[in-house]
This record gives C-alpha cells, sequence and structure tokens, in this order.
C-alpha cells in the first residue's frame, strides 16, 4: 500500500517534521510533485535542515527516497542538496533514486518565471522564481526535457533546441535576469546527476510494493495551492492533493491507503492570492512572531490568519483525508478568544462551500469563538494533558471536517508530537 501525507492549506503545514517522524515506519518515502520551491525544515542531531527536492525520509538509515516522474528538477539546486547532507547522511546517494521521467528546470525556465512575474505588476503571483511554472509548461506544451534525456548524447542539442524557443520568449519581456552566468553551473550539475541513480521508477515502485514494502507519498507546496482546485491563478503549477500520487508516481489509484492531511492550527500563505481569514492587525502580527512565519525558501514573511475550516473541509473531501494531523497548536497558547471559520459570506449570501471565483468575490468569514486555554500545551507530553478547553477545540475541528485527528504536533522538536489514537 501508498499512504498519502498531504498540506490541507497554503503550504506551510510542518509536512518535513512529520514525515521525518512517520518514515520510521515506511520503507520508501516519495515526493510526486512540485520541486526546489518547496522547504521542508526538519531538526536533526539539533540542526535545522531545509529539504527542497530530498524527500523527507532521508534521515532514516533504512528508508529508501524516491524523487517521482511528477517533480521538476534543478540539477544545481539538487546537487547543493545533496552537499548539504552528505556530512549528516554519508550514506544519502545510495538511498536516492530518480525518475526518467522527471522534468528538468533549465536556466531559461528561470529567467522566464522571473520575466513572466516582473511583467505582472500589481497582478503577480508571488512566485519562488525557482522556474517551477515555465517547467510544468514546457511538460504540457510537450516541449520538455527529462532527467533521463541528461543521459541522451543529444543532451546539449535538446537543450540549445529549448533554449532558442526560450530566447524567443524572453525577447517579449523588458526585465530579464541574466540567466547566463546559470548555464555552466547547470551543465556542472547535470554531469554530477549522472552518476546517480536514474530508474524507470514505476516498475521499481510497483516490485517494492509486491514485496509488501510501505510507501510514503510526501506532498509539497499544499492543496489551496493546486493547479485544478486552488485559488486559481495564484496556485503553483502541479496537482498537490492526493490525485497528483498516482500521475506523480505512476501509480493505481487502488493502491492508495491513509492519506494524512495536514493543517496548522492556524493559517498562513506566502505569496499573493485570496485569503479569507488572513488578519491585517496586532493579532495577525503576533501570530507571525510566535509562529516564526516567514519562507524557509524565499525567508518571506508569511501572512497569517484563523484556522478556516470552509477551506479544510473542501481540501479534506478533494483527497478524501483519513487522518488529519494539527501542526502548530503551541502557537495559539497566548491567544484569547481563539478563532476559527465555519462559514463564508460570499457577495452577501451565507454559504459553506468554497466559490471557484474566490479571487472576485468579497468574503467575510462567520467566526466561532473558542477561550483560549490556560496552560501551555507546548509542555504538554501526552493528549490527554492538554487542557480541556483545547480538547474541546480539537473535537469540533474533528465534527465539523468528519476527520479523525491522529496527531497534533506542540512544538518544533522532535519529540512535541501528541499522538491520539
Ligand atoms: P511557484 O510554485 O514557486 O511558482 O509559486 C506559486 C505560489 O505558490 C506562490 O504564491 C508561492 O508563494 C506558493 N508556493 C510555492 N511553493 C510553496 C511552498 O512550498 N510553500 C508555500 N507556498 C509555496
Ligand atoms: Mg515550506
Amino acid at each position: 500500500m501508498i499512504d498519502v501525507l498531504l498540506g490541507l492549506q497554503w503550504g506551510d503545514e510542518g509536512k518535513g517534521k512529520i514525515v521525518d517522524y512517520l518514515a520510521a515506519s515506511y520503507n520508501i518515502i516519495a515526493r510526486f510533485q512540485g520541486g526546489p520551491n518547496a522547504g521542508h525544515t526538519l531538526y536533526v542531531d539539533g540542526k535545522k535542515v531545509v529539504l527542497r527536492t530530498i524527500p523527507s525520509g532521508v534521515f532514516h538509515s533504512h528508508c529508501l527516497n524516491l524523487i517521482g516522474n511528477g517533480v521538476v528538477i534543478d540539477p544545481v539546486s539538487l546537487q547543493q542538496e545533496i552537499e548539504q547532507l552528505l556530512p549528516l547522511r554519508p550514506d544519502v546517494l545510495q538511498r536516492l533514486f530518480i525518475a526518467h521521467r522527471a522534468h528538468l528546470i533549465l536556466p531559461t525556465h528561470r529567467a522566464l518565471d522571473a520575466a513572466s512575474e516582473a511583467s505582472k505588476g500589481e497582478d503577480k503571483i508571488g512566485s519562488t522564481l525557482k522556474g517551477i511554472g515555465p517547467c510544468y509548461m514546457d511538460k504540457t506544451g510537450r516541449n520538455g526535457l527529462r532527467i533521463g534525456d541528461i543521459l541522451s548524447k543529444d543532451f546539449r542539442k535538446k537543450y540549445d533546441k529549448l533554449t532558442q524557443k526560450h530566447l524567443q520568449m524572453l525577447r517579449q519581456y523588458d526585465a530579464v535576469p541574466d540567466w547566463e552566468q546559470w548555464e555552466q553551473p547547470f551543465f556542472d550539475a547535470c554531469e554530477y546527476l549522472r552518476s546517480l541513480q536514474i530508474i524507470n521508477s514505476e516498475y521499481w515502485l510497483d516490485k517494492l510494493l509486491k514485496q509488501g514494502k510501505k510507501v510514503l507519498a510526501e506532498g509539497a507546496q499544499g492543496s489551496m495551492l493546486d493547479i485544478d482546485y486552488g485559488t486559481y491563478p495564484f496556485v503553483t503549477s502541479s496537482n498537490t492533493i492526493a490525485a497528483g500520487v498516482c500521475n506523480g508516481l505512476g501509480v493505481a489509484p487502488s493502491r492508495i491507503g491513509e492519506v494524512y492531511g495536514i493543517t496548522k492550527a492556524y493559517c498562513t500563505r506566502v505569496g499573493s492570492g485570496p485569503f479569507p481569514t488572513e488578519l491585517d492587525d496586532a493579532t495577525g502580527e503576533e501570530l507571525r512572531k510566535v509562529g516564526n512565519e516567514f519562507g524557509a525558501v524565499t525567508g518571506r514573511s508569511r501572512r497569517c490568519g484563523w484556522i478556516d475550516l470552509v477551506a479544510l473541509k473542501y481540501t479534506v473531501m478533494l483527497s478524501g483525508v483519513t487522518k488529519l494531523i494539527i501542526t502548530k497548536a503551541d502557537v495559539l497558547d497566548n491567544f484569547n478568544p481563539i478563532k476559527a471559520a465555519v462559514a463564508y459570506i460570499a457577495d452577501g449570501t451565507e454559504t459553506n462551500e468554497l466559490p471557484y471565483d474566490l479571487c472576485d468575490v468579497s468574503i467575510t468569514p462567520v467566526y466561532k469563538n473558542f477561550p483560549g486555554w490556560d496552560k501551555p500545551i507546548s509542555t504538554c507530553s501526552t493528549f490527554d494533558e492538554t487542557p480541556q478547553v483545547f480538547r474541546d477545540y480539537c473535537s469540533f475541528v474533528e465534527q465539523y471536517l468528519e476527520t479523525k485527528i491522529a496527531f497534533i504536533s506542540n512544538g518544533t522538536g522532535r519529540d512535541q508530537l501528541l499522538t491520539i489514537f
């Protein structure tokens, strides 16, 4: 069976820490979408490590790690990540596998990302500018280069052909970064990647699954950034919901088992786009400060607000979440009251459904208030030790989302995780 773990909000739900914890019970951790726009933060041996493309199972010596075909890879970024990991886990390369079919991010993809964002002015997406969108455009446009191509003797020819096309596109923009400086490091990194284990991962996974091995698919970004169901056009360019696992790894839907869905106890978003429960006030500022809400990849400060149960119910539905995980619950320790959006007033009408045109309607959230709790939950080591008001809040969330909570993370430490089953 293959279990799935994904974010239910706009990313940064704390997936890295949870995958790192769950990895103990899995044989393979596989990334199925996204690319180096992701930043999964882990604390290993007291050291902070940010993973971008490599799955978060890498710190468990029994875990194999697969970068699946649905992922887009920046060779330079991947090489840097490996080099950062080697002193910590010298066997990282033996346990790392890359799908032949994963697409390559070229220097000109990054240039196109930057030029296109700059040209959008006020309407900019707030992209991480890692070349993700242009790379997926070439994939669906049937022009892209894949990791397998770096093994081909015609690689340079294929690269030049695509780059020429990009140069024509770049001519329409005024602000084009000096991408040529990225070319040599790109080729050097491609040379390095040639020595890695590049495989037909769909067959590889099938064989391991038939042997009874346990696979965990690790999502990146969040469900509200999904290309189809997110707050389009303020989204990323891949399917971040559970369905993305099937085409991002080449596994059949019947093989999917548990779906772990992660949400913060509040809500954040980095980049532009609608965010109905956003707080533009001192409470929002306090959430950012206490929650240390600054991007792992870009360092940008994250927008903060209350938990949005309307959006969560939607994303729980889309992925068929079977187990909920609430992270950063300790951040709410000093807030009173604590609020949760339970409905929207959309253009004057109350609704429990997420409007498809969230970007164009005016939304006022309807909140349910919860009293703050009287003792910090960061110091609790079991769920039963947590204050009654916190447990009431949790059961309300469970009832609203019709899904049971499996874990609650109450601090950044690897051991600050309350298990509830
Ligand atoms: P892109 O995927 O880098 O083009 O970014 C598109 C949007 O998704 C922007 O709003 C980004 O801030 C957001 N985004 C992309 N990756 C992440 C992530 O890993 N965490 C949170 N937001 C992300
Ligand atoms: Mg992140």
